[in-house]
């Protein structure tokens, strides 16, 4: 069982994030903490309370950061819409917030539970994340492992080396890619290969109901705005890839890669710098030899699209079968 914090900015992908960790037995989804990103503090909050309505799950949601560390806010209606989860009915709420910030909520639970079995998985800009670091550095010894959607080493999403949860927040992202904890970064390298396909899309209407209807209408609205903006003929489902990586390890190939995250650059500010370990050559950055120490953050490569496809079926079902048989 992992049992893992889910910080998100649903989102359309986000959504499927929590459904997947809400409907998967091996995920102990402890809470859901929100932050600015796909759209305004607000309205994230709103919607992961919307999607647990759908869902008819009671998971502790904890309100985070209504904008970034230092770089002006920038949100992703362009994709997203105007609520931020345009397409399918939000259901009001049907618990309060966790009265607590987000993070707060992170840092406690952390320190709370045994070192070394909580992971963190944050799937929009990694501002919570970041400030729950600075606020109790001693968490960086006690999280399991951090598996963030972000970044990319190929191409980016918002500029052509910055992918948008990283652009968004890169002071936030090069924070906790320099502490010393265990992550992988899930980029679009990895989720562009996470398509809801039409085969999956039907797998998932055969399934029927209320929870069948809202990812529906979630691909639907992502999928004609993916299609707009990218060019893409079926969305990907970018932040599920994160939560299925830590449901089965196997489902992802990973490199170790030493990975910073520009700032300045006028043109390339929030690009993720990925060094490959086991590119020839490449032992230095900017001249400083790397120990192989430096080498630490595991870099996804592949994904084994028909087991992701089965562990998102397989949760929608989890979550719509009648509550006597979960
Ligand atoms: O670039 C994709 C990421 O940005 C996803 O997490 C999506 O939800 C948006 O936050
Ligand atoms: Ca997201």
């Amino acid at each position: 069982m992992e049992k893992i914090i889910l910080d998100c900015d649903p989102g359309h992908d986000d959504a499927i994030a929590i459904l997947l960790a809400a409907g998967n037995p091996h995920i102990d989804l402890l809470g859901i903490t929100t932050v600015a990103g796909n759209h305004t503090i607000e309205k994230v909050t709103r919607n992961a309370l919307s999607v647990c309505a759908a869902a008819g799950i009671r998971i502790p949601v904890a309100r985070g950061a209504e904008c970034p560390l230092v770089t002006p806010q920038m949100v992703g209606e362009y994709i997203h819409g105007d609520s931020g989860l345009d397409g399918p009915i939000l259901l009001p709420a049907t618990y309060e917030l966790d009265p607590r910030h987000a993070v707060d909520f992170i840092v406690e639970t952390v320190m709370t539970h045994e070192p070394k079995t909580v992971s963190l998985v944050p799937v929009g800009p990694f501002t919570n994340i970041a400030l729950a670091v600075r606020t109790e550095p001693r968490i960086v010894e006690r999280v399991k492992k951090v598996v963030v959607m972000g970044g990319a080493y190929t191409r980016g999403n918002v500029t052509p080396g910055a992918e948008f949860n990283i652009y968004v927040d890169p002071e936030a992202a090069e924070a906790v890619f320099r502490a010393d904890w265990d992550v992988t970064m899930v980029g679009l390298d990895l989720t562009h290969q996470a398509l809801a396909t039409d085969e999956l899309q039907e797998r998932v209407r055969a399934i029927g109901g209320q929870i069948s209807d809202f990812v529906l209408a979630v691909w639907d609205f992502v999928g004609s705005t993916y299609q707009k903006q990218y060019g893409f003929d079926v969305p990907p489902v970018h932040d599920a890839c994160c939560v299925a990586a830590l449901i089965d390890p196997d489902l992802i190939t990973t490199a170790l890669a030493d990975v910073h995250v520009e700032l300045h650059g006028e043109w390339t500010k929030g690009t993720t710098v990925v060094n490959f370990r086991d590119i020839p050559g490449m032992n230095h950055t900017n001249g400083v030899a790397l120990r192989q120490t430096d080498f630490r953050t595991s870099v996804a490569l592949s994904l084994d699209w028909p087991k992701f496809a089965d562990l998102v079926v397989d949760a929608i079902e989890r979550l719509s079968a009648p509550v006597v048989n979960r």
